[in-house]
C-alpha cells in the first residue's frame, strides 16, 4: 500500500471556515493601499534566477539556502520568488514605468517560497501582502508606507503589536561604518562560523541572539550615530512626519534585516503573541535595487506583511474577524417538487445579491437543519409536502426562533426583504 499523499513539508491547506478569516486578513491589509491610491500589480511567482541573487543579495541567507531554483525544460535557470519586491522592480524597470509621473505606487498580493526550517508561524509556503513606492526618494513618503502598514494592523483591531525604526545609511556613509564595526568585531571572542559571517556582513553579527555574542556588543558603534549629514536629515524628517501621523516607534539601532538592499528607513511589526517568530511584517528603502537589476538610479520604499503570522496574530489577541463568512438564507426542501422551487429560490436570492445555499444529496429533515444551522443564515425557509399542498413554505427566523407561512409566491421577496434588516 502505499503512503497517502500529502501536502509538502512546510506548507500547510487553508480550509472553511478558516479561510473566511485568511481572506479577511488578507483584504483588510490592503484596504489602506487602496484608499491610499497604490496600483494593483500581478507578477510571476518564478522569475529568472537573477532578479533575485542581484537584487536580495548574494550573501544573504534567502539567496544561498532557501531559493526553490530550477532549471525549466528550455534549460532557463528560474525561481520561485522568495518575496515580491525583486519581481515588482523588474517590471516596473521592463515596463519602464519610470518614465511616467513618479511615485509609482503599487501593491500586491500573494505566495512566496522559502526553503526555511519550518516552525510555528515560519512555513516553506507562505503569503505576503506588498507594497512599493517607487522613484521618489522623500521622508514624506517613507512616513506614508510606514503609517499605511500600521493601519492594516490597526483595521484588524490589533493592538499588541510595535514598529520597530531605524536607518541603515546609505552609499555615502554605510561603508565608513561597516569599517568601524569590523574593527570593533575584531577585537572579539568569536568563533569561526561567526567571523565568517561577520565578513560577508558585519551588521548580521549585531542579530546574533546568543548571549555570549550579545554580552559583547554592548559598546559596538552603532549605524545610527554615524549617519552622513543628509541621511540623518531624511531620518529626522521621516520621524517628525510620522510624530505627525500619530504613528508611535520605538528606535531599533541594531535592527538587521534579512534582505541586502535596504538603505536609510528601515523597519519590522513585530508582535508579542507570536514567540519566535514574532515579525509581522518588514521593509524599508532601498537606493540601489533598480541599478542592481539594470534600471535607473532610483529609490524605493515598501513593505511586506505575512498575512499567514498575521492571522496567528489576530488569533493571538482573540479578534473574531472574518468568522461569520456564511450565507444569509438557507432553504430546505422535502420532497422531489419542494427540491425544484428550493433550487429556484436560490437561484433567484443569488441573482438578487442575497447569499443564500440549500442542501444536496438525500439529506432528510433532521440532516438538513443541520446543514442550515452551520450555514450562520439568519432565515431559512423549510418547504415540507404538506406546505406545498397548501401553497406556503416556513420561514424561520433563526435568531429569533420565530416561524410563521409564507405564500410560496411570496417567498422569494419576503426572504429579500427580511435578510436587509
Ligand atoms: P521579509 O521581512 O523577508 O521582507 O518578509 C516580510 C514578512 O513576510 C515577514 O515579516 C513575515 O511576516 C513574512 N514571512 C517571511 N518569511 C516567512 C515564512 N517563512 N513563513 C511565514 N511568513 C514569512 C520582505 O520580504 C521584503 N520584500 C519586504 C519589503 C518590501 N521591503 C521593501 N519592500
Amino acid at each position: 500500500m502505499s503512503a497517502g499523499l500529502t501536502a509538502p513539508k512546510g506548507t500547510f491547506d487553508t480550509l472553511p471556515p478558516d479561510s473566511a478569516r485568511f481572506l479577511a486578513v488578507r483584504d483588510t491589509l490592503t484596504a489602506p493601499l487602496r484608499r491610499a491610491g497604490y496600483g494593483y500589480v500581478e507578477t510571476p511567482v518564478f522569475e529568472e534566477t537573477a532578479v533575485f541573487s542581484r537584487g536580495v543579495g548574494e550573501s544573504t541567507d534567502v539567496v544561498t539556502k532557501e531559493m526553490y531554483t530550477f532549471a525549466d525544460r528550455g534549460g532557463r535557470s528560474l525561481t520561485l520568488r522568495p518575496e515580491l519586491t525583486a519581481g515588482l522592480m523588474r517590471a516596473f524597470i521592463e515596463h519602464r514605468l519610470h518614465d511616467g509621473a513618479l511615485p509609482v505606487k503599487l501593491w500586491t498580493v500573494g505566495s512566496a517560497f522559502r526553503y526555511e526550517r519550518p516552525q510555528a508561524g515560519r512555513y516553506r509556503h507562505f503569503t505576503q501582502v506588498d507594497m512599493e513606492a517607487l522613484g521618489t526618494d522623500d521622508p514624506a513618503l517613507d512616513a506614508e508606507v510606514v503609517a499605511l502598514g500600521v493601519q492594516g494592523f490597526r483595521d484588524l483591531g490589533l493592538t499588541d503589536f510595535e514598529l520597530l525604526l531605524t536607518s541603515l545609511g546609505d552609499a555615502t556613509c554605510r561603508p565608513q561604518y561597516r569599517e568601524l564595526l569590523v574593527a570593533y568585531l575584531d577585537k572579539l571572542d568569536l568563533d569561526e562560523e561567526t567571523r565568517r559571517r561577520a565578513a560577508i556582513n558585519p551588521l548580521r553579527v549585531l542579530d546574533d541572539k546568543r548571549p555570549e555574542v550579545q554580552a559583547q556588543l554592548d559598546d559596538a558603534p552603532l549605524m545610527v550615530d554615524h549617519l552622513s549629514d543628509t541621511t540623518r536629515a531624511h531620518y529626522d524628517a521621516v520621524r517628525q512626519h510620522l510624530t505627525d501621523l500619530g504613528v508611535p516607534w520605538t528606535e531599533a539601532p541594531r535592527l538587521v534585516r534579512g534582505l541586502d538592499y535596504y538603505t536609510k528607513t528601515t523597519f519590522e511589526f513585530v508582535h508579542s503573541g507570536l514567540g519566535a517568530q514574532s515579525a509581522i511584517g518588514g521593509g524599508g528603502r532601498y537606493d540601489g535595487l533598480s541599478a542592481a537589476l539594470g534600471g535607473p538610479d532610483v529609490s524605493g520604499i515598501g513593505y511586506a506583511v505575512g498575512v499567514d503570522r498575521t492571522l496567528l496574530a489576530v488569533q493571538a489577541e482573540g479578534l473574531d474577524i472574518g468568522a461569520t463568512a456564511g450565507v444569509q438564507a438557507f432553504v430546505v426542501p422535502l420532497g422531489a417538487e419542494a427540491k425544484r422551487l428550493a433550487v429556484r429560490l436560490v437561484g433567484q436570492l443569488r441573482q438578487a445579491g442575497v447569499a443564500a445555499d440549500t442542501v444536496y444529496g438525500d439529506r432528510g429533515l433532521k440532516g438538513a437543519m443541520k446543514a442550515a444551522d452551520r450555514s450562520g443564515a439568519t432565515h431559512v425557509v423549510v418547504v415540507g409536502e404538506r406546505d406545498l399542498a397548501e401553497g406556503v413554505g416556513q420561514l424561520k427566523d433563526m435568531r429569533t426562533g420565530e416561524q410563521h407561512a409564507v405564500p410560496v409566491g411570496e417567498l422569494f421577496q419576503r426572504l429579500r426583504e427580511s435578510v436587509g434588516e
